[in-house]
């Protein structure tokens, strides 16, 4: 099966953002995925709007932002004229999921809802009409660099069973190339890599590696 490649930019060098981007484009990443986190739904800070709209300005890829953020229905309208083109709140925030999905969708944006590990996929079920991409957190959201939680992978499954053969399963955190066998065999096919990519001394050739991967 053929991963779709979404490199973190959470890893990246942050004084070479414009460098960084290239590398993994031009390696044939499909998606940027845009790690948005508030200090306070996470226990973390990292970047937000004015930078995913300058970043814009210089990539083609699909921008797929991940608001581990509170309260997420305040930024939406935001995100989307930054240019994100997946926005996904996570099932944990504290708007309301069904709302925040459809003004996604009347952006014209492509919704995404992400569950950290100890969130039962049950929470999900209700919401899987309104979105166009499931993501299972494979750590507890907040950081990169983090060991890919096992646990997870019954999760992965289930979801893939449940949602069919060609929807969208992203997975997110702890992936590296020797262990990119565990999620995909489970069913995902969206696969996010921070550390395994910009953490790298090629990051290029580390988009290539995991694309080349056949499972
Ligand atoms: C964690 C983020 C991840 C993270 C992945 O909160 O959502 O996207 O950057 O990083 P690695 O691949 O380093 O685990
Ligand atoms: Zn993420």
């Amino acid at each position: 099966m053929s991963i779709i490649m979404a490199p973190s930019l959470l890893a990246a060098d942050f004084s070479k953002l414009d460098e960084e981007i290239q590398k993994v484009e031009s390696a044939g990443a499909e998606y940027l995925h845009l790690d948005v986190m508030d200090g306070h739904l996470v226990p973390n800070i990292s970047f937000g709007i004015p930078v995913i709209q300058s970043l814009r300005k210089k990539s083609q890829m699909v921008f797929d932002a991940h608001l581990m953020i509170s309260e997420p229905h305040k930024y939406i309208e935001a995100f989307a004229k930054a240019g994100a083109d997946i926005i996904t709140i996570h099932v944990e925030s504290d708007s309301n999921i069904d709302e925040t999905l459809d003004l996604i969708h009347s952006l014209g944006k492509k919704a995404g809802l992400a569950l950290n590990p100890d969130a039962e996929l049950s929470r999900a079920i209700p919401y899987f009409d309104k979105i166009d991409m499931l993501l299972i957190m494979s750590v507890y959201a907040g950081f990169g660099g983090q060991k890919y939680i096992m646990d997870v992978n019954d999760k992965i499954s289930e979801a893939r069973r449940l949602l069919g053969p060609d929807f969208d399963i992203q997975v997110d955190g702890g992936i590296y190339l020797h262990n990119l066998h565990v999620p995909v065999s489970a069913g995902a096919n969206v696969i996010v890599a921070g550390s395994a990519v910009f953490g790298s001394e090629d990051a290029a050739q580390a988009v290539r590696d995991f694309k080349a991967v056949t499972i």
